[in-house]
């Protein structure tokens, strides 16, 4: 466990997440025009997973339940394929969202009956560590609810350490609509002390466990802050609830969100920059970096547009998202990155 943490964290990579259903793979590769259909799935994961070098950036990946029991390489299981470029394979264990209560607006993670039993299987075949995520709306959002989800997080971490896998906890705030960064960043604050209160109730200890989280930035609807503005709310966030010190998570990881890549990646080179800077109110001790779906893979995806001739194309693409996604960005003004504008910038 211990070396699977220490793999993740190398410095200068991180986690790509491929771990889309797919239900909702195939809406992405829809929203681009292109066929939805377990074969384009299938040959969409190929181009990403085999772009030359990979390893170099990327740390760890994690695949659903249905690419890790499936999905090949050139006849090689991709779980394989990817943990021979020395790349810890992970798996998203939960099974998806039901009502809280009954409510329209909560929900809670399902997936505790078989988790158990699917460990022991993935840890057989090779898993280095899992995912488990809940959401969390910024508003409206009662005590009760999140005691009833972080316990459920809980639970989940304890029974993945059985199984000396290393567990991530992704209790994700939803970035929607036109919260404020205040709202936002007070929903973050609660929200993960109810998890790592939860996790101390059980003696599950948070630094075995690997925190994924997101920003305290505002609603995708609202107007943007600069990546200053969000990188330092989100390191005084974690600071309030001990979460800079090695009595909180091992390491954080980012998801983006729904973020434009470029406002992603602007956001981690920020904070990973700031955040080691010795001395001054925002450094901090465990290591810092991306955990990003659609903000690592959306540029590539854009470049394929579902042709294997675009191949070659789409895996620069990605190399270039990554490359950007491991720099630091260490000046004062916002990062000079490309894109369409419309976020990361004051
Ligand atoms: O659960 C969410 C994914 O692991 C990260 O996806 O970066 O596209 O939000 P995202």
């Amino acid at each position: 466990m211990g070396t699977t943490l220490q793999t993740i964290f190398q410095e200068y990579k991180g986690i790509l997440a491929a771990d889309e259903r797919p239900s909702s793979m195939d809406k992405r590769l829809e929203s681009r025009g292109i066929e939805p259909s377990a074969e384009m799935r299938s040959r969409y994961r190929h181009m990403l997973f085999s772009t030359p070098n990979l390893e170099r950036t990327i740390s760890g990946v994690i695949l659903s339940e249905d690419t890790f029991a499936d999905h090949s390489i050139e006849g090689v299981p991709t779980r394989d394929y990817l943990k021979h470029m020395g790349i810890a394979v992970g798996v998203k264990v939960d099974e998806g969202l039901e009502p809280y209560n009954g409510s329209d607006v909560l929900s809670i993670t399902t997936g505790l009956e078989t988790l158990d039993k699917k460990c022991a299987q993935y840890a057989k075949e090779g898993a280095a560590f899992t995912k488990w995520r809940a959401v969390i709306p910024v508003t409206g959002v009662e005590d009760a609810f999140l005691a009833a989800m972080a316990s459920n997080m809980a639970t989940y971490a304890q029974t993945v350490l059985k199984h000396n896998l290393v567990p991530i906890v992704e209790p994700e705030v939803l970035l929607k609509g036109t919260n404020t960064i205040d709202e936002v960043a007070a929903a973050l604050e609660r929200t993960l002390e109810a998890v790592v209160h939860a996790l101390r109730d059980i003696n599950c200890n948070p630094h075995q466990c690997i925190l994924k989280t997101s920003f305290a930035a505002t609603g995708l609807d609202n107007e943007p802050l600069s990546a200053d503005t969000v990188a330092e709310r989100t390191l005084a966030v974690f600071k309030k609830i001990g979460l800079d010190s090695d009595k909180g998570f091992y390491g954080i990881v980012f998801l983006s969100g729904g973020l434009s890549s470029e406002t992603a990646i602007s956001y981690i080179q920020r904070i990973r920059a700031i955040a080691e800077q010795r001395g001054t109110e925002f450094s901090f001790g465990p290591p810092l970096t991306f955990s990003y779906g659609r903000a690592l893979q959306d540029p590539a995806l854009t470049a394929w547009d579902g042709k294997d001739e675009n191949a070659y194309t789409a895996q620069i693409a990605f190399t270039q998202t990554l490359q950007h996604a491991i720099k630091k960005y260490k000046g004062t003004e916002d990062i000079p990155l490309a894109g369409n504008g419309k976020r990361g910038v004051a």
